[in-house]
């Protein structure tokens, strides 16, 4: 038996006679597992604080973020962070001096008013984060403390909030704080942050027989329904959380698909694909619709698994796509298959 065939034989019996004392346990049943080591807990341990705990060392100008965000972020998000393609606008808004003045962007009270990021966001510790963690999509963690700075300076820069030879860094960013358009926006009087605040919802423990009004009354009005696009259309199509039709549906629109091999949307979602391309239409690249089209028939499979494999341009338009180099090869010629799979 093998020590890890003995290990989990072992622990199967331990728990078998869950009522055990854990001195009932044999010696290597409790010798199981080791603590995490302080890289790996430091690996995970990345969130960056309102009060800045957690920031790394390190600066980035304007004039730096502006050469990433063209190279990794534009594509996405326009160049000036004001595209509602593939998420809603980052900057871009109706903020004006006096809220600039007062910490609070008064316009966010109006319902019918497009909400970017830096209209809503109270804390730039918050962006910071969240380009740290998240961005880009189709490579999150792949930013450089000093690039996650300049990026975050360089979007500052286009919300006027500082100028364009400006230096973000961890001395002066509690400063740029100071400067945030939402910074007093950020309400902590409710359930969310304190036990005694007021809840946001109306909850009961009851699970049957119940005497409660269970009728639905959230909703989104109509007028905001498609502020952000028609939601079906976009990235989210195929996310966990599908896009809802926000955009009024024209009887004349039928839902026909031809009949054609399934698409490996797993892969697809899994390798960062869909964040560009949709099975129909052209989103950030060309629709995979399109592709299977031009390519119908046509001996091009090396092709197609260099191109993503290393990226490209110019074959669509200007717009570059990436090197996916991180999709597995397997992967690579399961959609290559499938791309050019005749029907
Ligand atoms: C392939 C498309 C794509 C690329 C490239 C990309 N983003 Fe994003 N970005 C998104 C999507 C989609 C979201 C929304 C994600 C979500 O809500 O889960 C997002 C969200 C954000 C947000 C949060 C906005 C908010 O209000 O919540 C910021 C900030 C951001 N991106 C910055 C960046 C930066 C900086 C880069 C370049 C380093 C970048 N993005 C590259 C697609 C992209
Ligand atoms: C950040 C956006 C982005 C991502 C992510 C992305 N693509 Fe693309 N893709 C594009 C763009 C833009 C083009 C058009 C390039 C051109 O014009 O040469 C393209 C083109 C293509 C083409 C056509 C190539 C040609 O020369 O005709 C294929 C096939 C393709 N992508 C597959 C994939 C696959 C598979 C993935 C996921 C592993 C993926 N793409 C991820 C943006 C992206």
């Amino acid at each position: 038996m093998s020590s890890w065939a003995r290990w989990s034989a072992l622990f199967i019996a331990g728990f078998c006679c869950s009522l055990a004392a854990a001195s009932d346990y044999p010696e290597a049943v409790l010798d199981i597992g080791r603590p995490a080591t302080a890289e790996e807990v430091s690996a995970w341990d990345i969130d960056v604080r309102p009060d800045f705990k957690g920031l790394p060392a390190g600066s980035g100008s304007v004039e730096d973020g502006e050469t990433l965000w063209l190279e990794q972020c534009a594509l996405c998000h326009g160049d000036f962070g004001d595209s509602n393609e593939v998420f809603s606008p980052i900057v871009l808004g109706n903020v004006t001096d006096e809220d600039m003045t007062a910490g609070r962007v008064a316009s966010l009270t109006d319902p019918a008013v497009v909400r970017t990021t830096l209209m809503k966001v109270a804390t730039v510790s918050t962006l910071w984060d969240y380009i740290n963690r998240a961005m880009p999509w189709n490579a999150p963690k792949s930013l450089s403390p000093d690039e996650v700075y300049a990026l975050v300076a360089y979007l500052l820069q286009l919300g006027y909030i500082v100028d364009y030879d400006f230096v973000l860094s961890d001395e002066n960013i509690a400063d740029v704080q100071a400067l945030m358009p939402n910074r007093n926006g950020m309400t902590m009087d409710h359930g969310l942050w304190s036990v005694g605040g007021e809840p946001d919802v109306v909850g009961s423990a009851c699970t049957r027989d119940c005497d409660v009004d269970t009728t639905v009354t959230s909703f989104i009005p109509d007028y905001a329904m498609n502020a952000h696009g028609n939601l079906k259309d976009q990235v989210r199509d195929y996310g966990p959380f599908p896009g809802v039709q926000t955009a009024p549906v024209s009887s004349a629109v039928v839902e026909s698909q031809p009949a054609e091999a399934a698409a490996p949307e797993a892969t697809l979602m899994a390798n960062g694909c869909s964040g560009c391309h949709r099975l129909e239409g052209a989103l950030v690249g060309p629709g995979f619709d399109a592709i299977r089209e031009r390519y119908r028939g046509q001996d091009v499979a090396d092709y197609l698994t260099d191109k993503i494999k290393n990226g490209g341009s110019g074959v669509w338009g200007s717009m570059p796509m990436p090197p996916m180099a991180q999709v597995e090869d397997g992967a690579v010629a399961e959609l290559v298959g499938w791309l050019l799979e005749t029907n």
